[in-house]
C-alpha cells in the first residue's frame, strides 16, 4: 500500500480515535508510525519547508481564530493533530512572522517550543516538543499566536478599496508558501492536512472558506471576559469542515460583505452585492462546465464548487482553492469571453489539488496539465476553433516566456526545476504552464486520444489525494502507456521535456490557420496598411489579443496614434485586451495611452498584468522610469505583497 493511503488512515484514525497512529496500531495501519512510511519518495525532499515530516507530520488543522480589523491581524490558536515515529519527541512547524505566545496540550499544559533562525524566504522553523501520546495515540498541540504585522499571505482592505466602499475586506493567499505567515503548521504541499476552522469576523460581516461552510449565515457571539480578565471581542462567527486531506497552501479564507448567488445544483458565486448580478452573468455556464471536466476526467470530488470574485487587488486571475476559486473581477468582460479562466481554476480540482506536485520543484505538474485539461474542457464546451485559438495563444506566450527566461538553453526553461535558494516564485512563469501543457499534446498526438484520455483519468485515480514529482509521472507513462514500446519511447523524448532546457524537436505546434484571418490583418499592418476598424470590431477577444501581439513592437508616433483612434483601444474595458494594447504603447512611447495606463494600474492589482507594465516603463529608461514611480507611489499601497514585492524587485 502506498504510504500517503496510509497517511489517509492515520488521518482518519486520529479524527475517529478509533484506532492508534502511533505506535500499538492495528494490522494494516502499522507502519504509518514508521518513518520510512511517513516520508515517501514522492515527497522526498520539500527544500522551501522547514518540516521534517519523516519524524513527526501534522494530519490535521484546526483553527479558532478572529480576524482583529483594527489590528490587522488573526489572533487565537491552531490545534495540530500530529503521527510521530516512534521515538520522535519533537514535530517542526513553518511559521513566518507568527507571534507565538505558548503552546500547549489541550488540556492547557505549557510545552516548550522555540523559533530557529529566520530565513528571509522559508521563515522560522517552530519546534515544539511534543506530549506524551493520548489515548488514540494521535498526539495533539495548541498553539496559542497571532500573524505578523505584515503577513505577505493576508490583505487587509479598507472600505474604499471594495467595490461597496463601506466594509473592509480580508482575504489570503497561500500559494506558494504564504500560509505560514498566518496559520503554525508543515507548509509543503506533500504534507497533506485534514483542516477544519472557527473564525470570528465583525457581526456585519461574512467569512467564506475553502471548505465546507457549515454554517453558512454564521452565528452571533456576544464579546466575553475570561477568567484572566481578558476582553474576548463577539462578532459573527463561521464553521467549516474539510475532510479530504489538502496540501496547506490550499487553505482559504475571505470575509466581507459577501452575498451569495446560486448558479447550479452543485455551483454559485459569492461576492460584494454589488457585483452579483455582473458575477453571475459571466459565470453561467460553470455548472456545464463541471459537468464537462468530469466526463473527460472522472468525478469530481469535493462536493460544490463555488467561486467568489474578490475585490481588484486580488493578486491574481484565479486560485483554485477547493470548493471554492477566488477570482479576479477583471475577468468580469461583460461577454463572458475571460471564462477559460473558469475552466483553469475548475481544472485544478484534478491536477493540483488532487493529485498534488509534491514540491514546488514540480510546479508544471500542477499548472501544465491544468493546461492542458482547461483546453479540453473549452473544446467540449464551445468547440475547436474557440479551444485551438487559445493553445495558440498559450504557444506564442510559450515563446515569449523562452526568450524572458534566457533563451532555449537557459535551465530556467526545464520543466523541473532546481530552485535551491530561491523563492518558489523563480518558477511560476509561463513556461510550466505552456512548455507542460505542449508535452502532454504532444504525447496525445503520438498514443491518440482515446489511450492518452484512459491514461490521465486512471493517473488522476491512482494518484488521488497523493503528491506527485516528475520521476513519478515518468514511472507511470512507462508502465502504463509505452509499456516496452521501445519506438513510442524514443518517440516521446520524456527525458529532454522535463528535465532539459528549451522545446524538444517533436513539440506539436498549434494547427496553423486558427487564427487566419486576424493574421492575414496583422500582415497587411506590418506591410504598412491600416487597421480595419470594421473587422476588429467582429473579432472576439481571443483574435483581438493575438492581432495586438503580432503587430510590430515599435512603429511611428503617427501609426500609433492611429491604430489607437481606428480601434479606439486607450478606451477598451476588457481587460485583457486593454492590458496587451498598453504594453505596445508603453513600448513605443505613447504619452496619450498614459492616463489610461494610469488608471489600469491604479483600480488593479492582478500581478501579471501590474509587473509587465511597470517593466515596460522601466525598459523605457527616461521616458518611462520617471512615469512608473510617480504612479507606483499612488498606487503601491493599494497593492497586494505578491504583487507589490514583484514591482519592488523591478523597480529597486
Ligand atoms: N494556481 C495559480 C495561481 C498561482 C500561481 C498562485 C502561482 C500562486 C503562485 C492559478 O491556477 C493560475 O494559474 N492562475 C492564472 C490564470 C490561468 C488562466 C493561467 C492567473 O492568475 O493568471
Ligand atoms: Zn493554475
Amino acid at each position: 500500500m502506498p504510504a500517503s493511503r496510509l497517511l489517509i488512515l492515520a488521518t482518519a484514525s486520529a479524527l475517529c480515535g478509533c484506532a492508534t497512529v502511533d505506535g500499538g496500531a492495528p494490522a494494516g495501519t502499522a507502519s504509518a508510525t514508521d518513518p520510512a512510511a511517513l516520508s515517501t519518495s514522492a515527497q522526498a525532499q520539500d527544500i522551501h519547508s522547514n518540516a521534517r515530516p519523516a519524524e513527526a507530520r501534522v494530519t490535521h488543522v484546526a483553527l479558532n481564530l478572529v480576524a482583529d480589523f483594527a489590528a490587522r491581524r488573526v489572533v487565537g490558536t491552531a490545534t495540530l493533530d500530529v503521527a510521530a515515529a516512534a521515538g520522535a519527541t519533537r514535530v517542526v512547524l513553518d511559521s513566518k512572522g507568527l507571534e507565538v505566545g505558548k503552546v500547549t496540550t489541550v488540556d492547557g499544559a505549557a510545552l516548550p517550543f522555540a523559533f530557529g533562525a529566520a530565513d528571509p524566504i522559508l521563515g522560522s522553523p517552530l519546534t515544539v516538543t511534543l506530549p506524551t501520546r493520548t489515548g488514540n495515540g494521535a498526539r495533539r498541540i495548541v498553539v496559542h499566536y497571532r500573524s505578523g504585522r505584515q503577513a505577505a499571505a493576508l490583505q487587509w482592505l479598507t472600505p474604499q478599496q471594495t467595490a461597496g466602499a463601506r466594509q473592509p475586506f480580508l482575504f489570503s493567499q497561500g500559494e506558494a508558501i504564504l500560509n505560514r505567515t498566518w496559520i503554525p503548521t508543515q507548509d509543503s504541499p506533500g504534507v497533506r492536512q485534514t483542516w477544519e476552522a472557527r473564525i470570528t469576523v465583525p457581526a456585519q460581516l461574512t467569512a467564506v472558506m475553502s471548505a465546507e461552510n457549515l454554517t453558512p449565515g454564521g452565528v452571533l457571539v456576544p464579546s466575553r471576559r475570561t477568567a484572566a480578565g481578558e476582553v474576548v471581542p463577539g462578532g459573527r462567527r463561521f464553521s467549516f469542515r474539510m475532510d479530504k486531506p489538502v496540501a496547506p497552501y490550499l487553505i482559504a479564507l475571505a470575509v466581507g460583505d459577501l452575498r451569495f448567488r446560486s448558479l447550479g445544483p452543485r455551483t454559485g458565486v459569492w461576492s460584494e452585492p454589488s457585483v452579483l448580478d455582473r458575477a453571475a452573468y459571466e459565470l453561467v455556464d460553470t455548472e456545464k462546465m463541471v459537468a464537462a471536466a468530469e466526463a473527460l476526467y472522472g468525478p469530481y470530488r469535493w462536493g460544490r464548487y463555488d467561486m467568489i470574485v474578490l475585490p481588484p487587488s486580488f493578486p491574481f486571475g484565479g486560485m483554485e482553492n477547493p470548493r471554492l476559486t477566488f477570482l479576479t473581477p477583471t475577468m468580469l468582460a461583460g461577454d463572458r469571453s475571460l471564462v477559460s479562466l473558469i475552466a483553469h481554476e475548475l481544472a485544478h480540482s484534478w491536477s493540483g489539488n488532487l493529485v498534488t506536485n509534491a514540491a514546488w520543484s514540480d510546479f508544471w505538474l500542477n499548472e501544465g496539465f491544468t493546461t492542458y485539461f482547461q483546453s479540453r474542457i473549452m473544446e467540449r464546451l464551445y468547440g475547436p476553433k474557440i479551444a485551438q485559438q487559445q493553445i495558440a495563444l498559450g504557444w506564442d506566450d510559450l515563446q515569449s516566456a523562452i526568450a524572458d527566461a534566457g533563451g532555449r538553453a537557459s535551465p530556467a526553461t526545464r520543466l523541473h526545476l532546481d530552485l535551491a535558494g530561491q523563492d518558489p516564485d523563480a518558477g511560476m512563469n509561463d513556461i510550466a504552464y505552456e512548455k507542460g501543457a505542449a508535452l502532454l499534446r504532444t504525447i496525445e498526438a503520438a498514443v491518440g486520444r482515446p489511450r492518452w484520455d484512459a491514461f490521465l483519468r486512471s493517473y488522476f485515480d491512482r494518484h488521488a489525494f497523493q503528491p506527485i514529482t516528475a520521476d513519478a509521472f515518468l514511472a507511470d507513462l512507462r508502465r502504463d502507456l509505452i509499456a516496452g514500446d521501445a519506438g513510442l519511447e524514443a518517440r516521446l523524448m520524456l527525458d529532454q521535456w522535463v528535465y532539459q532546457p528549451g522545446l524538444p524537436a517533436n513539440a506539436v505546434p498549434p494547427p496553423a490557420g486558427a487564427f487566419a484571418a486576424v493574421d492575414a490583418a496583422a500582415a497587411t499592418y506590418a506591410s504598412g496598411g491600416g487597421a480595419q476598424a470594421e473587422a476588429w470590431s467582429g473579432w472576439t477577444t481571443a483574435e483581438r489579443l493575438r492581432y495586438l501581439n503580432a503587430l510590430p513592437r515599435t512603429q511611428t508616433p503617427a501609426r500609433v496614434a492611429a491604430l489607437d483612434r481606428t480601434l479606439g483601444l486607450s478606451a477598451v474595458t476588457n481587460s485583457e485586451v486593454l492590458f496587451a494594447w498598453l504594453r505596445l504603447a508603453v513600448a513605443n512611447r505613447y504619452a496619450p495611452a498614459v492616463p489610461a495606463l494610469e488608471r489600469f494600474l491604479g483600480v488593479q492589482g492582478r500581478r501579471k498584468f501590474v509587473a509587465p507594465l511597470y517593466q515596460a516603463l522601466v525598459d523605457q529608461g527616461d521616458w518611462g522610469r520617471p512615469i512608473a514611480t510617480r504612479v507606483y507611489a499612488r498606487t503601491r499601497a493599494g497593492y497586494h505583497p505578491v504583487t507589490s514585492n514583484s514591482v519592488d524587485a523591478i523597480l529597486k
